[in-house]
C-alpha cells in the first residue's frame, strides 16, 4: 500500500490585488512531503517561497487570495478550512520555524511562560507538566541550564539560542511537519551550521516531515532528501539530492549553483558566477518562460507559449525546454550574460 504523505500541495495559486493590477506571486505549485523526509525548497529572494508556506500554515497576510486543487495534512483535506481549523492544527500538528525568531516570540513574557501557553492551547497539562516538557525540550535542543532560561526574557537570550528556543517550542506538540523558513539566515556561519545540524538530527530521530526554506542552495546539501527549485512563484526543477545537485538541469539551478563557494576550488577574492538581473515583478498570466529575460540559454522555444514541468528521468523533474539529459548548454553563455549586465 502506498504510504500516505505527510503533506501534499497541489497546484497551489497565490494572488494579491494591487490597487493597479494583481500580482501571482506563487503560480501554480506541488509539494509533497514523505514521512521522515526533508524537503527544502531553494530560490533568490521574492520567489514565492514564503507565501507557499504561509498558505500551507493557514497564515496568508490579508490581502493575499489562496486557491488550490489541493492542501492536505496526512490525507486530512484542509483546502477551505475554516480559521478555528488551522489554529487547531498551527503549533500542534504543523510548526513554524521563522527566520526571526523575535516575531515568533512575545519580548514581555519569560520564555517558560510562552512555553506553557503553547502546550496549554493543545494539550491538558498542568503547570509542572509543562515546565517538564519545557526542560526536557530546551535540553533536547542544546541549551545549557536550561531551568534558568525558562525565566528570562527573549532578549536576554543570543540569536542562536533563540533559534533553539524556537526549535524547542515548535517541538512541544509533537508535530507531525515543520516549516522553517529560512530558519538560519540570520546567524553567523557557525551557528548557522549547528543549527542546522541540529534541526536534521531531530528531523531523523523523529521522523517528523521538514520543508527547509533557503535562498541559499548550499546549506541543503547534506540537509534535504529533495529539493525544490523556486522561480517567479514556479517549480523549476524538483529531484533528489543527488540528482538536482549532482546534475542540475534548469539553468536557473545551474546558476544558483554557480553561486555557491566551492571549497578548495574558489579561490579568495575571486568572484562568484552569479545570475545577472533580478526576479521580476509577477504580474499577468505566463505565455512563456518565466526566466527568459535572465536565462542564458533562451532561444525562441523558450517564448513559444508557457512552459511545463517535465520528467528528466527518476522523478527528476524540470521547467525548461532544452533537452533533458543537460546537453545544448555552452557554459560560457553566463560569463557573457555578466558582462552584459
Ligand atoms: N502582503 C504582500 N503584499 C504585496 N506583495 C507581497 C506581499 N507579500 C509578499 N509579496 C510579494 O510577493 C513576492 C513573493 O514573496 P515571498 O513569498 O515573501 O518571497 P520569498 O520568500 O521567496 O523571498 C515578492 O515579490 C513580494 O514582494
Ligand atoms: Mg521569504
Amino acid at each position: 500500500m502506498a504510504t500516505t504523505p505527510i503533506l501534499e500541495v497541489r497546484g497551489l495559486k497565490v494572488d494579491i490585488p494591487l490597487p493597479d493590477t494583481v500580482l501571482h506571486p506563487v503560480r501554480h505549485v506541488d509539494l509533497t512531503v514523505m514521512p521522515g523526509e526533508t524537503v527544502a525548497v531553494v530560490g533568490e529572494s521574492g520567489c514565492g517561497k514564503s507565501l507557499t508556506a504561509l498558505a500551507i500554515m493557514g497564515l496568508l497576510p490579508r490581502n493575499a487570495r489562496p486557491v488550490s486543487e489541493r492542501i492536505a495534512l496526512k490525507g486530512e483535506s484542509l483546502t477551505g478550512a475554516s480559521r478555528r481549523r488551522w489554529r487547531q492544527l498551527r503549533g500542534d500538528r504543523i510548526a513554524m520555524i521563522f527566520q526571526d525568531p523575535m516575531t515568533a516570540l512575545d519580548p514581555c513574557y519569560r520564555i517558560g511562560d510562552q512555553m506553557r501557553e503553547i502546550l496549554q492551547q493543545h494539550r491538558r497539562v498542568s503547570k509542572a507538566e509543562a515546565r517538564e516538557r519545557s526542560l526536557e525540550l530546551l535540553g533536547k535542543v542544546g541549551i545549557p541550564a536550561p531551568a534558568e532560561r525558562l525565566s528570562q526574557f527573549p532578549h536576554q537570550l543570543s540569536g542562536g539560542l533563540r533559534q533553539r528556543v524556537m526549535i524547542a517550542m515548535a517541538l512541544l506538540c509533537e508535530p507531525e511537519l515543520i516549516i522553517a523558513d529560512e530558519p538560519t539566515t540570520a546567524l553567523d556561519v557557525t551557528i548557522q551550521a549547528q543549527i542546522l545540524r541540529l534541526l536534521r538530527n531531530i528531523q531523523r530521530e523523529t521522523g517528523i516531515g521538514l520543508v527547509l526554506i533557503t535562498h541559499d542552495l548550499g546549506v541543503v546539501a547534506g540537509m534535504a532528501d529533495r529539493i525544490v527549485v523556486m522561480y517567479g512563484g514556479e517549480v523549476m526543477e524538483v529531484g533528489s539530492c543527488d540528482q538536482v545537485l549532482g546534475k542540475p538541469l534548469h539553468p536557473y539551478t545551474e546558476g544558483l549553483m554557480r553561486s555557491i563557494p566551492v571549497p578548495g576550488e574558489t579561490r579568495r577574492g575571486e568572484t562568484l558566477g552569479f545570475i545577472p538581473g533580478v526576479v521580476p515583478r509577477q504580474t499577468g498570466e505566463r505565455t512563456r518562460c518565466g526566466f527568459i529575460e535572465r536565462c542564458p540559454y533562451a532561444h525562441d522555444d523558450c517564448a513559444k507559449g508557457p512552459i511545463a514541468l517535465r520528467e528528466a528521468g527518476d522523478g527528476h523533474q524540470m521547467r525548461c525546454v532544452l533537452p533533458t539529459d543537460g546537453s545544448g548548454r555552452d557554459p560560457s553563455a553566463w560569463l557573457r550574460g555578466a558582462e552584459a549586465s
